[in-house]
């Protein structure tokens, strides 16, 4: 069973922001420790893939991206993209995939839709998520809707065990919203990421430097 360092980073559900705070973790961690990124399951690889945008987004070094794992054409939940590809996603041996990788990277590892997305006939995302052996990081809107779904998919984790590093909230910052999140979900959110009039390397690792997890507290995932 693997053991690995790093972080899991999933979301309240698609579109919400995992790659950019994946890249933002990228920009932040990477002074403090190697790491690496990876996709486990990417689906709609013909319209663009979350480990491209990282290259970019995160100012990736080759050495920091892990490029194995199912890549399955259409944009369906992975159970549904991989039967018409007439493939089955075996989750151990998915999570066998990095133990390939020599050293002590930091991994942060990004899910696709949210945790409870089949990825088999019997396996959902919260099972990759507990083989893998990684602590959570919920990627969350910042505006109306949040504090329910975001509690939602907390809950989720912890009845199944998982543990919780922390939430960060992507949008037009709301205070209201983030303190009902960590009141109710007994959770820490590491950032409010603001919305981006032009995304890039540059503007995001400013903000993660200056504002994502100011006090660290994911750096005991990262290293020992
Ligand atoms: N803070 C932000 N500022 C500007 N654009 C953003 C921001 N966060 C996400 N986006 C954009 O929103 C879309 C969805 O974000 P993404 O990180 O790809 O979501 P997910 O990985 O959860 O599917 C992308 O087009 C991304 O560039
Ligand atoms: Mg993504």
């Amino acid at each position: 069973m693997p053991n690995l360092r790093g972080v899991f980073v999933t979301g309240t559900d698609t579109g919400v922001g995992k790659t950019v705070v994946s890249a933002a973790l990228m920009h932040r961690y990477r002074g403090e420790a190697p790491l690496r990124y990876w996709k486990p399951i990417q689906t709609g690889i013909e319209d663009g893939d979350d480990t491209s945008t990282i290259r970019w987004l995160g100012a990736c070094a080759e050495e920091e991206i892990f490029d194995r794992g199912e890549r399955l054409p259409l944009p369906l939940s992975p159970h549904l993209s991989a039967r018409a590809a007439g493939r089955s996603i075996a989750v151990a041996d998915l999570a066998r995939l990095p133990s390939s990788q020599e050293g002590k990277h930091g991994w942060v590892v990004e899910g696709a839709g949210g945790i409870l997305v089949p990825i088999s006939d019997t396996a959902m995302m919260s099972d990759l998520m507990r083989q893998l052996g990684l602590s959570v990081i919920v990627a969350a809107r910042s505006t109306l809707g949040t504090i329910n779904h975001t509690l939602l998919t907390i809950e989720a984790l912890r009845r199944r065990g998982i543990e919780l590093a922390g939430a960060v909230l992507v949008g037009e910052p709301d205070p209201d919203n983030r303190a009902a999140i960590e009141r109710f979900g007994s959770v820490a959110v590491l950032g409010e990421m603001p919305w981006f009039a032009s995304l890039d390397p540059a503007a995001l690792g400013a903000w993660a430097r200056g504002c994502l997890d100011a006090a660290g507290l994911l750096r005991r995932f990262f290293r020992d």
